[in-house]
C-alpha cells in the first residue's frame, strides 16, 4: 500500500482527488473516504475547498478513526502566489484553512505564474511572463517552508524536463514529487524516467480521463480512456474492472494515482486496485496502446498573447 520515499518514509500510494467536490458535499465525502481507509488527500488552495477537507480529516482524527502521522495531505501553491517570499504566508493559509500544523507535500501547482491580484487570467497583461519571477526564486520559498517544518516533503506539479531542470541546477533540497497526467493515452516514459532518475516520485493526475473536467477544456469527440477496448479486453480477462487496471499499471509502474471520485462503490474498487500485480505481458499490452490524448491541457493558459504556450509547459 506504500510508496516509500527517498528517505525511507512510506506514502500511502493512491490519494482521493479533491478537485470538484462541491463544497456542500466535500466534508461527507472526504469523511465517508478516510473512513474506508483512505489515507492520502490530494488538495489545492485553487480547489477552494480545503476548509471543508480540513473539517472532515479533524473530524476524522478527534473520532479516532485515524491518527494525523497515518495521513498523508497534500496541497499547492497557485500560480498568483509565485515568488521567494510568498510561499510560507500562503502555504499557512492553506494549513489554516485545513486545521493543520504541517502537510505533508506542498508543491507548486504550475510552472505558469500569474499577477499577485489574478485568480485567473482573461487578459495577457495578467501574467508575468517566464522568468520574471524565476521558478528558482519561487523554489528557495518551497524550501524555507520545508526548513521550518511547514511541509514535510516539496515537489512540483505539471512540470516538464526543462522546468524540473531549471529548479535542479541550484536546489538545495531536490523536489521530491512532480504530480503529472499519465494515463495509458499519455504514458509520459520520458519524463517519468527522468524523475525516476532524479529520485523524484510520480503522481499522476486526470488518471482515469478526468471527465467531470469544465468543458472549456473539453473537446466534443474527445476519446475515453476508460472505455479503451485493449483495456476492456485485459480487465475482463483478469476480472477487475478498466479503471482499476489503469490504477494497477500506474501502481505497478511506482507511480501513486490521485483519482476523485464522488461514488462509494467507486472509491472502493479504487482502493482495492493497489494491491493487483500485472504480469509483463499486460503492462506490455497497455503500453502499446497507440492512441495520445492530453485532458488537462494548458488552454487556461494560452489566451491571446499570453506568454506561455503549451511547448513551453509540456514540451518533453
Ligand atoms: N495538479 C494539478 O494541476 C491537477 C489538475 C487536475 C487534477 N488534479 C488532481 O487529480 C485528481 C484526479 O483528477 P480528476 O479529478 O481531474 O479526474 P480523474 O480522477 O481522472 O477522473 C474523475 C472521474 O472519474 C470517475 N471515476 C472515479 N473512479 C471511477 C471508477 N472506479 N470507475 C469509473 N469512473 C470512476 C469519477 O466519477 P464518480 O464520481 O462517479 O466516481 C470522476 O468523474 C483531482 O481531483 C485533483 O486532486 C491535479
Amino acid at each position: 500500500m506504500n510508496l516509500l520515499l527517498t528517505n525511507g518514509n512510506p506514502m500511502p500510494n493512491i490519494a482521493i482527488g479533491t478537485w470538484r467536490f462541491k463544497r456542500n458535499g466535500t466534508y461527507a465525502i472526504v469523511y465517508e473516504a478516510i473512513k474506508d481507509g483512505y489515507r492520502n488527500i490530494d488538495c489545492a488552495s485553487c480547489f477552494r475547498n480545503e476548509r471543508e477537507v480540513g473539517r472532515a480529516i479533524n473530524d476524522c482524527i478527534r473520532g479516532g478513526i485515524v491518527k494525523r502521522e497515518d495521513l498523508w495531505i497534500t496541497t499547492k501553491l497557485w500560480n498568483n502566489c509565485h515568488g521567494e517570499e510568498n510561499v510560507i504566508p500562503n502555504l499557512k493559509h492553506s494549513l489554516a484553512d485545513l486545521g493543520l500544523d504541517y502537510v505533508d507535500s506542498y508543491l507548486i501547482n504550475w510552472p505558469v505564474v500569474f499577477r499577485k491580484d489574478i485568480t485567473m487570467p482573461v487578459h495577457r497583461d495578467e501574467f508575468l511572463a517566464p522568468g520574471e519571477i524565476p521558478l528558482s526564486e519561487t523554489w528557495k520559498g518551497m524550501e524555507a517552508a520545508k526548513g521550518a517544518g511547514l511541509a514535510r516533503t516539496i515537489g512540483v506539479s505539471n512540470f516538464n524536463i526543462a522546468r524540473l531542470e531549471e529548479i535542479l541546477k541550484d536546489a538545495y533540497y531536490k523536489p521530491e514529487f512532480n504530480q503529472i497526467e499519465i494515463h495509458p493515452y499519455l504514458k509520459q516514459e520520458k519524463l517519468v524516467n527522468f524523475c525516476q532518475k532524479n529520485d523524484i516520485k510520480l503522481t499522476s493526475l486526470a488518471t482515469l480521463g478526468a471527465f467531470d473536467r469544465p468543458s472549456m477544456i473539453k473537446k466534443k469527440d474527445e476519446p475515453a480512456v476508460l472505455l479503451n477496448p485493449v483495456l476492456t479486453e485485459i480487465a475482463t480477462e483478469l476480472n477487475i474492472s478498466n479503471a482499476q487496471l489503469i490504477i494497477a499499471w500506474l501502481v505497478n509502474r511506482g507511480i501513486a494515482p490521485v483519482i476523485k471520485s464522488t461514488n462509494p462503490n467507486h472509491l472502493r474498487e479504487n482502493l482495492e486496485a493497489v494491491n493487483i500485480r500485472l504480469s509483463e505481458s499486460h503492462m506490455n499490452r497497455i503500453f502499446s496502446i497507440s492512441e495520445k490524448y492530453r485532458y488537462i491541457s494548458s488552454e487556461y493558459f494560452e489566451i491571446p498573447g499570453s506568454p506561455y504556450t503549451h511547448d513551453y509547459i509540456f514540451e518533453e
